[in-house]
């Protein structure tokens, strides 16, 4: 059988298409795949130069632990509650968004698992509603803490909330029953509680930072309660992973999108606008921002210089963000790269029903496919920013099932990869996002220093004075 594919169209971000003072020339692409030439061999060939999110598709020992432990609570479990954030969480949800149906959680005819619920913020109004909805449902709910560092103050105090509450309802054995942790085998405060507490869990790989973890058992364990095809995932991925190998730059979708985008952000266009036109995936691209953003949006390059780089990644979705973008994206600063995602089948479609007699002008309307309207948007979009010179790509989805999203996230990762060796930096770290981190655990009072710029001693007061609201310019 032949399987759905994922492909990348990249003409119309060319010179061909929209003239060489906007678009790309075929000279300045073939340069690029010199350039990338070595890092596409380097990147693939000694096993142990690879990143390690690479080997992912081939774990298959993780996904059979997966599968045993979904094997071992999805019958008693109704519902399923993610505790985590950022790359711990997003992965998640795109996954759930991408191959459930859109009302999965409130039709139980419509899913195949238990609903899920991604909580991955601690605004006290959104958790109180969620806990009194769940309280009653407890013999029925599970709860899968996810923290690769085992310390995120936002993963943790959710955590802590709910453990209380569960020794309270549910007694000590109750309580380890719900929880599985999904954290590092070895290291850090949750996989100690796991440990203490003889909970349930499963492993961050070393190496795989938490927006290059969705393959890995953070994004698989909920995937597969939800009557995902993890096998299909992964295969997916595998696949991307032999064409993102090839050593024909021409005909390697990750090393020309990397190019593309590089060149883009070099020639003044420094954002990055990902828009699907489909529902199933929007999520998808909330995560390509954060991979984007945390993997290259760097002070320093790998020499040490001050670079101060990054592309912006935005997300707009297609055809509702028509409505709210396009006219700054087609009158406004011509400084964005677009990437567009298409489905060529919906798997499901509607006939739009027949005109009213008193509207006979919505005839044109009347008897089409919804699907032939939204990809006819789509293409009238490109052709509205083609004609103010806006460089576009597309990425074609043959379909969306989970074959094609696994290409999709390894095609996203591995184009991360390349983007970040053309930028001269480390991609796999995020050192700006700490002085944040520590300076929340400053506030609430922790003892202990993570960033050698934060004394604790005096934190508390330096960011206070610099915070503090100052009336005179309160207006
Ligand atoms: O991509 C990343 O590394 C981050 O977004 C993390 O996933 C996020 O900060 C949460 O970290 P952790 O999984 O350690 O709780």
């Amino acid at each position: 059988m032949t399987q759905s594919q994922v492909r990348l169209y990249y003409k119309n971000a060319t010179a061909d298409a929209i003239g060489s003072e906007h678009g790309i020339k075929r000279e300045q692409l073939n340069v690029l795949g010199q350039r990338l030439l070595p890092l596409i061999t380097r990147l693939d060939s000694p096993k142990q130069e690879k990143p390690a999110y690479r080997h992912l598709p081939y774990d298959a020992q993780t996904s059979d632990k997966v599968k045993k432990l979904v094997a071992e609570v999805k019958d008693q479990c109704e519902n399923l509650v993610v505790l985590g954030i950022g790359g711990s969480a997003l992965g998640s949800t795109a996954l759930q968004t991408a191959l459930n149906p859109y009302m999965y959680n409130l039709d139980d005819l419509q899913r195949a698992g238990p609903r899920l619920f991604v909580l991955d913020n601690i605004d006290p109004a959104q958790l109180v509603s969620f806990l009194d909805w769940v309280d009653n449902r407890l013999d029925k709910t599970i709860f899968n803490v996810i923290s690769k560092g085992g310390d995120t103050a936002e993963t943790l105090s959710q955590f802590m909330i709910v453990r209380r509450m569960l020794l309270e309802k549910c007694g000590f054995d109750g309580y380890t029953e719900r929880v599985v942790v999904t954290t590092d085998a070895k290291k850090g405060l949750l996989r100690r509680i796991a440990a203490t507490d003889n909970l349930r869990s499963l492993e961050v790989p070393d190496g795989v930072g938490g927006r290059f973890s969705v393959l890995s058992a953070v994004g698989l364990f909920s995937a597969a309660m939800c009557g995902i095809d993890i096998d299909q995932l992964l295969a997916g991925a595998a696949d991307m992973d032999a064409r993102v190998s090839c050593e024909d730059f021409l005909k390697n979708p990750a090393a020309i999108n990397a190019a593309i985008n590089y060149y883009f952000y070099n020639q003044g266009k420094k954002i990055s606008v990902m828009m699907p036109y489909s529902y199933h995936l929007k999520d998808l691209a909330d995560w390509y921002r954060q991979l984007w953003a945390e993997s290259l949006g760097k002070a320093k390059d790998l020499k040490g210089n001050e670079v101060h780089i990054g592309p912006t990644p935005i997300k707009a979705l297609g055809a509702t963000d028509q409505h709210s973008q396009i006219q700054l994206y087609r009158e406004g600063p011509n400084d964005k790269l677009f990437t567009f995602l298409q489905v060529d089948d919906f798997d499901a479609d509607l006939t739009i029903g027949p005109a009213p007699d008193c509207a006979a002008e919505l005839g044109y309307l009347a008897g089409k496919k919804l699907s032939v309207l939204l990809n006819n948007e789509k293409k009238a979009t490109e052709y509205a920013l083609l004609d103010s010179k806006r460089p576009c790509l597309t990425v074609l989805f043959d379909k969306v099932d989970a074959y094609t999203v696994g290409q999709f996230i390894y095609l996203c990762e591995v184009t991360t990869s390349f983007a970040g060796e053309l930028f001269g930096i480390d991609p796999y770290n995020q050192p700006a996002v700490q002085l944040g981190k520590d300076a929340t655990c400053a506030l609430m009072g922790k003892k202990g220093n993570y960033t050698p710029e934060l004394t604790y001693e005096h934190s508390g007061e330096q960011i206070c004075d610099r915070t503090a609201l100052d009336e005179s310019y309160l207006v």
